[in-house]
């Protein structure tokens, strides 16, 4: 057999995930999980085969052209990949790949803990514990929105947005969505498709945005659509930042006409808009919506699948590029 291929890995990956890796190939692992510099990054590709990045490793068009001629796959963990210029990387011969399916489960889990989070005012709530300013209860104490039955509209009806409607389901919501195709009425399941994101908003008295973050969808939640919500409609985004306008949707919080938002992910993460911070109606995670130790053990499996077929010949399963 020859010589293992090199790879290097972006982050810290979990225990499982890096034996198969020092048992297959040659890698370059992050133990302190520090978050390389892109100067960083391209100096330790330098006689490297491979790339095994997270969201958080930015590969540009700039840093893509910096990369040794020796690097023949970037292969994610992660299903996202705006990270990625993928034309780049394309026009370089350089394969990516991502790892869709396995973290729907917990993505949809992520976002329902989002939904019922903003809607029931969790956040609120245990602060106030947490503080021991709990004081009192009363009729009015504390009153929320009610989930049951609502109208739930979903931008994005891929795997995790299909997952997300058929939780939500058990809640009696009834589905409304927008996607770039209409789904074979046969996996509707009774969700009504609206050829818009306009023609969907003002049915949504939840919306939960399931679509990836491209040129397309940039900014796609702008003022303009915000205001097409019904007033009092709750906004969770288990997605991508980028997909919202942060100072339209602070505004719209702010107002009131978006009572509240279940947010995990945001314009330039970490460092995200302190306007959401200060809003008490915002219930906010650090983007663990695929956080759990089933979930990251299947998307390292995945992307090393994908590496394996790469350096076997083989077509990967997920390629993008
Ligand atoms: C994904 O897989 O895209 C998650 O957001 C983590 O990167």
């Amino acid at each position: 057999m020859g010589q293992k291929p090199t790879v290097v890995v972006g982050r810290k990956l979990p225990e499982a995930v890096e034996t198969r890796l020092e048992r297959d190939y040659e890698p370059r692992l992050n133990p302190t999980d520090k978050v390389y510099s892109s100067d960083e990054l391209i100096t330790l590709c330098q006689g490297a085969d491979a790339i095994l990045p997270c969201h958080t490793e930015h590969l540009s068009a700039a840093v893509i052209a910096r990369l040794p001629v020796s690097i023949k796959a970037i292969c994610n963990f992660s299903v996202g990949v705006d990270h990625v210029d993928l034309k780049a990387a394309k026009a370089r011969g350089i394969v990516v790949t991502n790892t869709p399916d396995v973290l729907s489960d917990a993505t949809a889990e992520t976002a329902m803990l989002l939904m019922l989070g903003a809607a029931r005012r969790a956040a609120e709530g245990e602060r106030m514990m947490r503080r021991g300013e709990w004081k009192d209860w009363s009729p009015s104490f504390m009153v929320g929105i009610g989930v049951t039955g609502k109208r739930l509209g979903i931008i994005g009806m891929g795997r995790v947005g299909h997952v997300f409607a058929e939780r939500a389901r058990g809640f009696r919501m009834e589905i409304h969505y927008y996607n770039r195709r209409r789904l074979d009425p046969t996996l509707e399941h009774g969700a009504r498709y609206h050829a818009t994101v306009e023609a969907l908003l003002p049915y949504c008295q939840f919306l939960s945005i399931h679509c990836p973050a491209t040129s397309e969808t940039r900014g796609l939640l702008n003022a303009e659509r915000l205001r097409l919500l019904p007033k009092g409609a709750v906004v969770v985004n288990t997605a991508r930042g980028a997909i919202v306008d942060d100072e339209a949707l602070i505004a719209a919080l702010t107002s009131g006409h978006v009572a509240a938002a279940g947010l995990d992910v945001f314009n330039n993460e970490p460092t995200f808009h302190p306007g959401f911070r200060d809003l008490w109606n915002t219930f906010l995670l650090p983007h663990v919506g695929s956080a759990t130790h089933e979930t990251r053990d299947a998307m390292g499996f995945r992307a090393l699948d994908n590496l394996d077929a790469i350096f076997a010949g083989r077509a990967p399963r997920d390629r993008v590029a």
